[in-house]
């Protein structure tokens, strides 16, 4: 039997307020198709060309019937994205949309939807709109083109059944022909009921989370393959078509899922930085944007902008800032407000480059520094540490760090690696330098094995993630932030594994990984209260805040295990607490069908000093003592 001590009688150190947190990037089709909630693949008829410079320009459309579809850019409704569809039909027939990845979208019973485009015709031209999947039709609508100039449209349908892949049908009468564009559809019931807003169950299972913070909106999507497609934030505010639809550096073969069906995908930027903010607001998270810093991915082109000429990416953050921050008679608070958010909304944090590493980095991320430093010492400014958490180019950034300990408020440190390493590394940061910028772990996750398609979000990856989170937690004055990486994935299109969530167009679950997080996120204090235990296979940290005492206990191995609970200097005298345990056997998974595999179980125990506490083999324990 080993002794659990849980030393209540010091005064507890404070810790960070943001421990836990999300990172979003697009990736795996989490933005369209995934979170942001439009269901209408390329509505716009502007996609980029491919990666081997395929048109794209009807990706994601198909005629059906005895009709004619051109691209065209005459007179278009918009200057940024001036491609629209004419739609032609000699005996009758229209345009199918396929949706991402030609993998169309999920309806249910009784689920209403609202269709918006753009339109305009010689005559006017009654336009049918269907819902269909197997062959039948599960909703219809309709509306009459009554406009030679463009003119905005709507239509509201409600669906009579629940499928899988449903498919929108636009269907013209005999001798029907018009223009149409900027065509979106949402369900009704987005997250908030907000307009162009997030796909309702996706987004709850994020702010069940409890995060303190979301990083977004990557990832190496901020750094981009080229000068032309590093994400610009300003490409991504304003009305939803005038947004440049962008390359998405995951549309790339090295990164196709399984289904080979990567090539329809881009960013159209529907879900942009205004939208983050809002989605931040709607879930309690401080927003945590990443900026380029004048590099491209360092894992392909490694393009870099020089340091003399890096003068619109540092005003890009200036702009940005004041977006967020400014009031509404400055340049870009005015833009904030007339998008409809007149009040501030509080940016803190920055991180200037994602994955970043050399020297290369660092020059320019001084030139970031000293400019807004010096225009705004209230923003912290987040570093990167590179691509891995130790090694060569780990060690030039904490040399750097070193050198410059002002410069940054955190470090963004990625790991991903393997059980073992997090389990060796639970104590990685007992001994950091408290004088060094704060630690940011913006990118981390359990990897069971090397190869991207072999790798699982097993109960065992969780459960090493859970025992390096304690490591964390007791940590946690000087580890500031972390976020497990990727977030979402949709099943099928999935190009990273392993992953927090995964959804179809239909259902979501969460991994074992995502009930650690989710667990540890709710069961956190505001104090540090003095843990250990001498069992080597049991990691634990301890919180507090006035009204609870949080205590997590992790158990690696497959044994049971007896804990005597010495508390001293303070009695818990037969105090009823509250307890969430996971538990499963190592391989075990969530998925579609079992989405409730894996899952914390509550129960109420009693607690006391000098008391036996039992702990399952493969377990999370968090004890709530009030
Ligand atoms: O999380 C997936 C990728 O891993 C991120 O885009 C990048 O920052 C890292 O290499």
């Amino acid at each position: 039997m080993s002794t659990l001590k849980i030393d209540l009688g010091n005064q507890g150190k404070a810790i960070s307020p943001m421990l836990y947190g999300i990172f979003f990037e697009d990736i795996n089709r989490a933005a369209d198709g995934g979170l942001y909630a439009n269901l209408i693949a390329n509505g716009s008829f502007d996609y980029p060309k491919d990666e081997h410079g395929n048109d794209m320009r009807l990706a994601c459309w198909e005629k059906s019937g005895d009709a004619r579809i051109r691209v065209l850019k005459t007179k278009p409704t918009n200057k940024v994205n001036p491609n629209y569809l004419r739609l032609e039909s000699e005996y009758g027939g229209g345009v199918m949309n396929t949706g991402f990845g030609n993998d169309g979208f999920g309806i249910r019973v009784d689920e209403g939807f609202k269709i918006a485009f753009k339109a305009r015709a010689m005559y006017d031209t009654v336009v049918s709109f269907r819902i269909f999947a197997d062959g039948r039709s599960l909703a219809e609508g309709s509306v009459v083109i009554d406009k030679t100039s463009w003119t905005d449209y709507t239509v509201s349908l409600r669906t009579r059944a629940r499928r899988q892949n449903a498919r929108l049908e636009i269907i013209l009468p005999v001798g029907g022909c018009i223009d149409i564009d900027c065509i979106s559809m949402f369900p009704t019931n987005t997250f908030k009921r907000r307009r162009n807003g997030m796909r309702n169950d996706i987004a709850r299972m994020i702010r069940d989370l409890k995060p303190r913070f979301m990083r977004f909106p990557g990832g190496c999507v901020v750094e981009g393959r080229s000068m032309e497609t590093m994400y610009n934030w300003k490409k991504s505010i304003g009305p939803v078509h005038e947004r440049e639809i962008n390359n998405n550096r995951w549309q790339m073969d090295e990164y196709q899922p399984d289904g080979d069906n990567n090539q329809d995908y881009f960013q159209t930027l529907g879900l942009g930085f205004y939208e983050y903010f809002l989605f931040c607001e709607d879930i309690g998270a401080e927003p945590v944007p990443v900026m380029n810093c004048g590099m491209t991915c360092q894992w392909h082109e490694g393009l870099t902008v020089p340091v003399d000429e890096l003068w619109p990416w540092i005003q890009d953050v200036l702009d940005l800032i004041e977006f967020a921050n400014g009031n509404c008679t400055t340049e870009w608070g005015a833009k904030r407000a007339e998008l409809g958010h007149p009040a501030p909304f509080n940016l803190k944090y920055i991180g200037i480059g994602n994955e970043q590493w050399g020297s290369v980095y660092f020059e320019r991320y001084e030139k970031f520094y000293e400019v807004i430093n010096e225009k705004h010492p209230e923003i912290m400014l987040i570093t990167s540490a590179g691509w891995n958490s130790e090694g060569e180019d780990f060690d030039t950034a904490v040399s750097w760090m070193k050198q410059n300990k002002e410069k940054a408020f955190a470090v963004d440190e990625h790991f991903y690696k393997s059980p073992e390493w997090f389990l060796e590394n639970v104590g990685r940061y007992n001994d950091y330098d408290r004088t060094m910028p704060k630690v940011f772990a913006g990118e981390y996750a359990c990897h069971t094995a090397r190869d991207i398609r072999e790798r699982r979000n097993n109960w065992y990856a969780a459960l090493c993630e859970a025992a390096f989170m304690t490591g964390m937690e007791n940590n946690a004055d000087h580890v500031w932030m972390a976020c497990y990486a990727p977030l979402l994935a949709k099943a099928g299109f999935d190009q990273w594994r392993p992953d927090l969530i995964w959804f179809n167009n239909l259902d979501v679950y969460g991994t074992p990984s995502y009930y650690v997080q989710k667990e540890f996120s709710r069961h956190y204090g505001a104090e540090l209260i003095g843990s250990s235990c001498e069992d080597k296979d049991i990691h634990v940290s301890a919180t507090a805040d006035e009204e609870k005492l949080y205590i997590k206990i992790v158990n690696t191995s497959s044994e049971k295990k007896y804990l005597t609970l010495d508390t001293p200097g303070t009695e818990i005298a037969d105090a009823g607490a509250e307890v969430l345990v996971i538990q499963a056997e190592p391989d075990a998974e969530n998925s579609f069908d079992k989405p409730d595999n894996v899952m914390p179980e509550a129960t109420v125990i009693c607690i006391e000093s000098g008391g036996e506490i039992e702990v399952l083999p493969y377990s999370v324990m968090i004890i709530t003592v009030r």
